[in-house]
Formats: structure tokens, C-alpha cells, sequence
């Protein structure tokens, strides 16, 4: 028994991210409907006031695909990246923990229980949102030559990925606002980031309040 015990200390201490962690698996996302494209650029705008209604589960699967999804054969995505390095992770950040979108397996992974969105930007409604996207890019994919360009290529990927999210959010009467006003370091250090690994921006979505 006691064998068994420090056994399971052991584990506990060297995995408790496979002990403890509650992915979320996603409904597939609806990949029709939404306003016409033209009427979503009318509409597209930065909205800083959210309601604390948290986006259902289908909402939230059709808009991370919508943001950075597989939407070919080959495992490209909805949104282009330098090289097809698709060095861009989306975190999701929510008060019940930190998780990453695994497009492939249509999951949000967790990787931490904390909350930690007050870190996610200087403005008072990231400690409340329900929901807020971290852009993390691993410039290593880009090589280890030229780490300007590895970062430029980020920005561009992230840009991109940021606009199909204000898109989504025109076509389904969301709040969202891209955030670049944040202490990366912090908010890396927060997500046990790798050295490679960048926060680039941040982006909350959720419900207006009018
Ligand atoms: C790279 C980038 C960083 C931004 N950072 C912030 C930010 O930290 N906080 C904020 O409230 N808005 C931020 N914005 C939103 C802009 O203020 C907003 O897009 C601009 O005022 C134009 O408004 P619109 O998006 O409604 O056209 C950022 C936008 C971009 C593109």
C-alpha cells in the first residue's frame, strides 16, 4: 500500500497536468451559415464591453475554427502563415483554466487550472471577459537564423489569424477586441512558455454589453 502511495506521489509530481487536466472536447464546427462577407466587413469593429455570458459550446467550436481550424485535407488552415510554419498556438484562456485548441483532434487541451486573465492585458474588462484568445508563436519554426524576421513573420500570422476571429464575431454579433497593450514576459512566464515561444497579442471575445 504505502508502495502504492509513493508511487502515485511520484506520478502526481512529474504529470500533474495528466492527472489533474480537463480537456474540453468541442461539437464540430458548423462550417455554413453567418452573414454574407460584405455585410461582415460592415460591421467589423473593435467593442470593449462585455457581458459575463460565456459563448455556448457550438459558438465557441465554430469560432475557433473560424480563427485558426483545418479547413483543408492537407492540415492547412483558415487563416495563411509564413512557410505553412503555422507557428501560431491559440490559447483560450477562461476563468476554469489555460488551454490550447487542437485543431486536429477539434479540443481544447488544458494546460493550467489557474485564472489567469488579468495577466492577459492592462485593461480592467480582462479580468472579467469569460473568454480571451492568446496568439503564442514559436519562432523556432522559422529556424535559428534570423529571430527579426522570425518575430515579423509572428506578428503577420497573428494579424491574421485576429481577423478572422473580428470577422466571426461581425457574423455573430460578438465583442471583440485585438490587444497589444500587455506585459509579454509576464503573461509568458505565467504560461510556463519556452524561451522560443512568444506571446504575440491578445484578443477577448464574448458577448456585448450594451
Ligand atoms: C496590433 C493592435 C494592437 C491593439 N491593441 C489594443 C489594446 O491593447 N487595447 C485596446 O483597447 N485596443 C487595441 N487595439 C484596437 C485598436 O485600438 C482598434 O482596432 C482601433 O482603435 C480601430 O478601431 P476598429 O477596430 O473598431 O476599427 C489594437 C489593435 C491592433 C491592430
Amino acid at each position: 500500500m504505502k508502495k502504492l502511495i509513493a508511487l502515485l506521489v511520484v506520478a502526481l509530481m512529474a504529470f500533474p497536468s495528466a492527472v489533474f487536466a480537463k480537456d474540453i472536447k468541442l461539437p464540430s464546427p458548423e462550417k455554413k451559415g453567418g452573414k454574407p462577407l460584405m455585410e461582415c466587413l460592415a460591421k467589423r469593429k473593435t467593442f470593449r464591453r462585455f457581458s459575463p455570458k460565456m459563448l455556448p459550446p457550438q459558438v465557441l467550436s465554430n469560432l475557433l475554427w473560424a480563427a485558426w481550424g483545418i479547413n483543408r485535407p492537407d492540415g492547412k488552415r483558415t487563416a495563411p502563415s509564413a512557410l505553412n510554419k503555422q507557428d501560431i498556438s491559440l490559447y483560450v484562456v477562461m476563468h476554469s483554466g489555460v488551454y490550447v485548441y487542437d485543431a486536429k483532434a477539434n479540443k481544447l487541451v488544458q494546460k493550467k487550472s489557474d485564472d489567469l486573465r488579468q495577466f492577459c492585458g492592462a485593461q480592467e474588462f480582462h479580468k472579467t471577459v469569460p473568454l480571451i484568445f492568446v496568439y503564442v508563436s514559436d519562432l523556432s519554426k522559422f529556424g535559428k537564423g534570423g529571430h527579426a524576421h522570425a518575430k515579423f513573420y509572428a506578428a503577420v500570422d497573428t494579424g491574421l489569424i485576429s481577423q478572422n476571429v473580428y470577422l466571426f464575431a461581425a457574423s455573430n454579433d460578438l465583442a471583440t477586441v485585438v490587444c497589444g497593450w500587455l506585459d509579454r514576459n509576464q503573461l509568458a512566464k505565467k504560461l510556463d512558455l519556452p524561451k522560443n515561444v512568444r506571446v504575440v497579442l491578445s484578443q477577448p471575445v464574448g458577448y456585448p454589453r450594451l
